[in-house]
Formats: structure tokens, C-alpha cells, sequence
């Protein structure tokens, strides 16, 4: 059988499959750490309880997976859903949190055709992921989709500063240090000039909202941190 895969996905795929192993490190590093914040706000603001179904869509490594898990305690289940093995398992081998990560189901698929039924989840969530889809419309309408009425959704994305003279200090940072330290800890600039570009390309907070609430979700709202530099938006499904 022959598989078709175009441009975009095989791109992804590659610039993962470079980085997997040094994943977390690179954030940490090209974040200052502040990475880790953003996402522990994130998942606050889903409100999960114990006992919740959550979706990690673009799971990656699992740190949005980690912090779910911590709050929905035994009786509730993560499910980490990555299209990327050599991800999924650097994350799966790492020794931090081992004794969480033993709680998170992993699945290898595709955030455009989610591989759960209808009304599967509490809360659905994707951190930094979903702008690497060819079609980021149909993985929110698959969010939608396997999320009971009432869940909630979350969306943690890259996005760019809302002042001038830091949007320019960033500009500089992400397209010419940010390859540069790439290059230097993993070996691939390539894989890292990737990243300011596919951000470049995503749509400003406004335009992201419209597109939720034109899938059906309600109550959006986004939330920017550090001056816009990644935004949070959050959506209910009707109940
Ligand atoms: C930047 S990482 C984010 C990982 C994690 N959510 C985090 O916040 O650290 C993006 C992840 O999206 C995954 N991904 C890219 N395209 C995908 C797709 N079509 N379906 C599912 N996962 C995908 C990649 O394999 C990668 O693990």
C-alpha cells in the first residue's frame, strides 16, 4: 500500500524525529524556563477535577499530560495522543515524574482524525502542537468532536508580542539565536528554523478565536502571556 504524506507532514515529522531526544532540554533552555509556567496556567485555567477524562492532542514529551494527570488524581485517565513515536517515547524514558507518567495512555495518531469516538473526554487540550498540522481546522473540529457537551477546550500557541520594540528584540532572537543554539545542542538548524516560521504563519488570537467559534465552541476566551509571546485560548462545547 502505498501511504501519501505531503510536504508540510513530512517536514514535521523530520524536525521531530531531530529533536526528540533533546526536546525538553531545548525548551527549557530557549524558554529561560518560562515554558514550564505557561503551561501550568494553561491547565489550570481547564478547571479539571479528579476523576476527568483529558486529551493531550500533540502530547509530545507529555508535560501538559503530567500536569492533568497530577490534578484528576487515579480515578482519572490521560490519554497522550502524538503522531510521533521517538517524541512519545523520549518522553515515556525520562526519569522525572515516572511514577505519573505510569497513569498516561499513550496513543500514536493523527490530531486530524482522532481515533476516539464521539463525547470521549471531560476536557481536550494541545499545547504547541496544532500549529503543525496541514489542516488545524479539522483537529479542532476533531477536539470538538470527542468532547462531551460541556467539556472544556484549551489551546496553547506561539504567537507574537504585542509591543514593537519587543516584538523586534524577539524577531531577532527566534530567527537568527534561537537557529544558532539549534545548531550547536542538537546538531540541526534546520530543525529550529522551523519553529519561528511555522509561528509567523499562525493567526493572530482574534482570528484563532473566530475559527473556535466558528467550529461551535462557546464561552472562547484567550489569554496572552509574556507580552503575547504564546497565547492560551479557551472553548466550552455545548452542553
Ligand atoms: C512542539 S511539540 C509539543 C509537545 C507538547 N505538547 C509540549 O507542549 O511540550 C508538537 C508535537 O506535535 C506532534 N504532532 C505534529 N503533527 C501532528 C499530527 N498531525 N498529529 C498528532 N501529533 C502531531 C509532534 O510529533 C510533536 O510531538
Amino acid at each position: 500500500m502505498e501511504i501519501c504524506i505531503n510536504e508540510k507532514d513530512l517536514r514535521v515529522l523530520r524536525h521531530f524525529n531531530a529533536v526528540a531526544k533533546q526536546y525538553d532540554l531545548m525548551n527549557t533552555l530557549l524558554s529561560f524556563g518560562i515554558h514550564h509556567l505557561w503551561k501550568r496556567t494553561a491547565v489550570n485555567l481547564l478547571n479539571l477535577k479528579p476523576g476527568d477524562q483529558v486529551l493531550d492532542l500533540c502530547g509530545g514529551t507529555g508535560d501538559l499530560a503530567i500536569l492533568a494527570q497530577k490534578k484528576i488524581a487515579l480515578d482519572g485517565r490521560t490519554v497522550l495522543y502524538d503522531i510521533n513515536r521517538e517524541m512519545m517515547n523520549a518522553g515515556r524514558q525520562a526519569t522525572h515524574h515516572a511514577e505519573i507518567r505510569q497513569n498516561i495512555d499513550y496513543v500514536q495518531g493523527n490530531a486530524e482524525i482522532i481515533s476516539f469516538p464521539d463525547e470521549s473526554f471531560d476536557a481536550a487540550m494541545v499545547g504547541f502542537g496544532i500549529r503543525n498540522l496541514s489542516r488545524m481546522d479539522l483537529g479542532f473540529q476533531e477536539m470538538y468532536r470527542v468532547l462531551k457537551p460541556g467539556g472544556r477546550m484549551m489551546c496553547l500557541e506561539f504567537s507574537e508580542p504585542v509591543n514593537p520594540v519587543f516584538r523586534k528584540l524577539y524577531d531577532l532572537y527566534s530567527f537568527h539565536i534561537m537557529p544558532l543554539l539549534g545548531e550547536i545542542i542538537t546538531g540541526s538548524r534546520q530543525a529550529y528554523t522551523y519553529l519561528p516560521e511555522s509561528i509567523r504563519l499562525f493567526p493572530s488570537p482574534d482570528k484563532l478565536k473566530a475559527m473556535l467559534e466558528h467550529i461551535g465552541f462557546s464561552q472562547v476566551t484567550y489569554r496572552r502571556l509574556t507580552n503575547g509571546i504564546a497565547v492560551i485560548h479557551i472553548g466550552v462545547k455545548h452542553a
